[in-house]
């Protein structure tokens, strides 16, 4: 008679991963109940820590590299095939949820347990991997640790950046790297088969579709712009407005101007400005610079390309009678996801009876760097009102099991590909 083999997902423990997901939650928690651990911080560092001791705990391998990605090991019966690489990141925004991105780790190092528990043997290794700095909050551009992974951009670029309060990238990364001591690994020495990322969605379709599972088919396209208008100093009082260069009221104009010209009937266009710095923010004194970013996100690149050209004719006429710049800080194109994996995902959904559906991602992950080496996916699972980037974010153990589950299962079958 033949036993059926046993599956990965029947091992994964709701509670185990929920736990693990809390453990980790305390690094940076806010009194709001979200986390605020932002890239190289003590508080990242700790929540690596914590991952590095899980493994130890386990007898799996870790390494880091330059960049300080952290790595995990599971080995395969032919350690000399290219892994199948399954994560996220462990860094938050700075009023950030307990899940962007920690979901992704933990669910993979939940997925180690499962496969440990079942006794399953894979022929690939199996790499679980906390890319550094994906939200860019603290240090820009975001994605930097998968970026400089795949290749698209390097270590060089980024090491001179500086934090709102002056700490320089390059320390802050020392400090990090010592104090999670564990092993260094060149970049390039690590290159994956697969890659595979589980997150929750950060948007309501799954929650009300009443769907647990979503198949992530693309990520739209994302640019980031650096916008630095420079006015004159003076007097509020005495300064006639006739005679002022104020280089808010530039800001607001150029804004103002931009909100409209991105506006669009479907609401496909993203237009943000998230921070804006104003010198030398006295109440008394005429801006003389206001520094304002902005994130423009659309899945069309040539439409993404012409509204960034677009943005700089405006904000040169808008500016007047100040002088502005406007000077790139990310460009990434859409991603469209390997059909391959999508269809190792949907099976995988499928055979666990788990509601699903396709659907792009309006947020990027590191998956979108990963996609350019390597074949690549994502799973997304519901969270609470799509609320996310907001201390409230939510997401129910049973939804987060659900997407384990699911992860478990696809790294088996890529696994064995
Ligand atoms: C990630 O947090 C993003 O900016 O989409
Ligand atoms: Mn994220
Ligand atoms: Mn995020």
């Amino acid at each position: 008679m033949n036993t059926p083999s046993p599956t990965a997902s029947a091992s994964v423990s709701e509670e185990r991963l929920w736990q693990l997901l809390m453990d980790v939650a305390t690094y940076g928690a806010t009194a709001k109940g979200g986390v605020n651990r932002q890239a190289l911080s003590a508080e990242d560092t700790a929540a690596k820590k914590h991952v590095v001791q899980w493994a130890a705990e386990r007898g799996f391998t870790t390494f880091q590299d330059d960049i300080g990605n952290l790595f995990v090991r599971r080995d395969g019966t032919e350690p000399t095939l290219a892994p199948v690489m399954t994560g996220s990141h462990l860094d938050s925004q700075p009023t950030g949820g307990r899940f962007d991105g920690a979901y992704g780790v933990l669910a993979g190092l939940e997925a180690l347990d499962a496969l440990n528990d079942a006794g399953i043997q894979t022929r690939r290794p199996v790499v679980v991997v906390a890319w550094t700095n994906e939200e860019g909050s603290r240090y820009s551009p975001g994605a930097f640790g998968s970026s400089i992974f795949a290749g698209v951009s390097d270590l060089a670029s980024v090491l001179d950046n500086t934090d709102a309060a002056g700490a320089v990238l390059r320390d802050e990364l020392a400090r990090t790297l010592a104090e999670t001591d564990v092993p260094m690994r060149a970049q390039g020495s690590v290159t994956p088969q697969f890659y595979i990322e589980a997150h929750i969605e950060q948007g309501p379709v799954l929650e009300e579709k009443g769907l647990q599972i979503g198949v992530v088919s693309s990520i739209q396209g994302i640019h980031h712009l650096d916008v630095v208008i420079i006015g004159e100093e003076a007097h509020a009082g005495t300064t006639p407005r006739r005679s002022r260069k104020d280089a808010l009221s530039s800001a607001v104009a150029i804004i103002s101007a931009l909100e409209q010209m991105t506006s669009d009937a479907d609401d496909i266009t993203r237009f943000t400005v998230g921070r804006c710095e104003v010198q030398p923010g006295s109440p008394n004194t005429v801006p003389g610079r206001v520094h304002f970013t902005i994130d423009l996100r659309h899945p069309d690149r040539a439409v993404l390309t012409s509204l960034v050209d677009r943005i700089r004719v405006v904000a040169t006429e808008k500016a007047n009678p100040c002088s502005v710049t406007v000077t790139d800080n990310l460009s990434v194109d859409p991603t469209i996801f390997e059909a391959g994996v999508m269809d190792a995902i949907r099976q995988s959904a499928q055979a666990l009876g788990l509601g699903h559906m396709d659907m792009p991602s309006g947020a990027g992950h590191d998956a979108m760097h990963l996609a350019t080496i390597c074949s690549a996916g994502m799973i997304f699972v519901p969270c609470l009102g799509g609320v996310s980037h907001n201390e409230a974010e939510s997401a129910t153990p049973g939804d987060l099991a659900a997407g384990a589950r699911v992860l478990a299962d696809t790294i088996v079958r890529l696994a064995n590909d």
